[in-house]
């Protein structure tokens, strides 16, 4: 039972910064198996463009390379069918070289579409050059990554270059956990369904717990993290959205204007966080493995490679209902999910002994996508009423067939969204700003404390202190596991 492929209009795709990492693991991997789905017409085309004095040919090559790597099991015809359609410009970003000859590729009558998968500071370049050479028009679409700024400022200063050459509703700001194919689920189980929306809020949800946790250090790209950290890195964009889809108001439809601007309203309700509430840590070494400040190779590094806090939303839905949230490197396994833990039944007729039983519903992102609901029934058998919690399991696997468990990765549907013209999950400027309204103070104050991460075990749930964090509340993180 798997949804059927609608093809997307034709289109020229230009990725800038084609020969990249981003490039080689995710785009274009994503658009080989949009390919093989079907939903790329006969004559799409993909047109790299970087420094790299590359030809068609050798970008080809690239491409087959990389496919080789990171789609093994690709069949080696769409490969050749898929290859066929890329092409290649050397240009250069600051300068005129190679700008007409793409400009020269560009059809007209279809979809134009270019990739910045650059560094932020070859923004304003490219979007000036794409004006002046005639690339741009009002159907252009222009999609960029993150990190988009390190804080308000710079994000300002970003938005302002490309809303400077393209309009708002052309430009693409990628999140990529917006494509997880779980976070859209979160939506449609919110407001698909009668039987969630009625207890979404502080008078029946106890607090709502959300984890991203990755067994992956930060070596080879220690220099980038070291200047973000888990906040820059996580918080402010991945985690954050996970909230505002958690915690947004039902959006009047399924818009992007409506849905991001209940998101904007979520961000701005955020309360600051006090210090006391923020862990911070950084992973140490272990026998076999590097510690954060030797992937980092920054031996007094501050920077934390983990972080848990608690907040609060001020508004009526969830005024008193606290959102502990927490993001680490090199911890016990690979695994983001949701919890909302609601409150305790108001009165128990089964009697106190029977200690407490709450209804938890866990929304798994990665790796297994599913869902369960945690119950209370009857112990089963003669024994008189013993209550236990049992999780109804809501695996989307199993009820939806084989197909479903190749679940499409977040780029693929993504980059289908760009040319169909779908904003819905991509984040638009006044969104990402006020996370960084929110953010900055947050650092700036660490900062100001000099705050000393505190190191916590490789394998491990991240410091002491986060465990902690809601142990003082009376309540517990659920176990980090695959
Ligand atoms: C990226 C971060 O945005 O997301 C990385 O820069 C992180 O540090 C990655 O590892 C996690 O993405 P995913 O899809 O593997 O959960």
């Amino acid at each position: 039972m798997v949804s059927r492929v609608i093809p997307v209009d034709s289109f020229d795709l230009v990725i800038f910064g084609g020969t990249g990492d981003l490039a080689r693991r995710k785009i274009l991997p994503a658009l080989f198996r949009r390919f093989v789905a079907g939903q790329m017409q006969e004559e799409a085309r993909i047109i790299g463009a970087a420094r790299s004095d590359l030809d068609d040919a050798g970008y080809q090559e690239f491409v087959r390379e990389a496919l080789a790597e990171f789609v093994p099991r690709a069949e080696p015809a769409q490969v050749d069918a898929f290859v066929s359609r890329l092409g290649y410009v050397p240009v250069d970003a600051r300068g005129t070289n190679g700008w007409e000859d793409l400009a020269k590729r560009m059809r007209t009558g279809v979809i134009r579409a270019f990739y910045l998968s650059v560094g932020p500071g070859l923004f304003g370049d490219l979007a000036e050059r794409l004006h002046q050479y005639g690339m741009a028009d009002e159907d252009s679409r222009i999609v960029v990554e993150k990190p988009f700024g390190r804080d308000l400022e710079s994000a300002k200063a970003l938005n302002e270059v490309l809303v400077g050459a393209f309009d708002e509703s052309q430009i693409y700001r990628i999140d990529h956990y917006l494509g997880k194919e779980t976070v859209q689920n979160l939506m449609a189980v919110r407001f698909g369904n009668v039987l969630f929306e009625p207890l979404w809020n502080s008078q029946y949800v106890d607090h709502i717990q959300i984890t991203v946790a990755e067994t992956v250090g930060v070596g080879g790209r220690g220099g980038y993290y070291d200047k973000s950290g888990a906040m820059r890195d996580m918080v402010q964009n991945h985690l954050m959205q996970l909230l505002c889809l958690i915690a947004m108001e039902p959006p009047s439809k399924f818009d992007p204007d409506a849905v991001r601007d209940e998101k904007l309203k979520v961000i701005r309700a955020l309360d600051s966080v006090a210090h006391h509430h923020i862990v911070r840590g950084q992973y140490a070494a272990t026998k076999d493995t590097a510690s954060y400040r030797e992937d980092a190779e920054n031996p007094r590094s501050f920077t934390e490679s983990f972080i848990a806090m608690k907040l609060h939303i001020s508004n009526w839905r969830w005024a008193g209902t606290p959102f502990y949230l927490r993001t680490g490197k090199r911890l016990r396994a690979r695994s983001s999910e949701i919890v909302v833990v609601f409150k305790d039944a108001p009165h128990s007729i089964f009697g106190a002994d029977q200690g407490t039983h709450r209804n938890v519903l866990t929304i798994q992102l990665q790796p297994n996508e599913g869902m369960t609901l945690d119950v209370t029934i009857k112990e089963p058998g003669p024994g008189g009423m013993r209550l236990l919690d049992v999780p109804l399991d809501m695996t989307f696997a199993e009820a939806l067939g084989p197909e479903a468990e190749e679940v499409p990765d977040a780029y693929e549907r993504l980059i289908m969204d760009v040319i169909r013209g779908n904003q819905t999950l991509f984040m638009r400027g006044d969104e990402v700003e006020a996370a960084w309204a929110w953010t900055d103070p947050l650092i700036a104050g660490w900062q100001a404390r000099n705050d000393v991460p505190d190191p916590y075990d490789t394998g491990s749930s991240g410091p002491e202190d986060a465990l902690m964090l809601m142990h003082r509340d009376g309540r517990r993180w659920r176990d980090i596991r695959e």
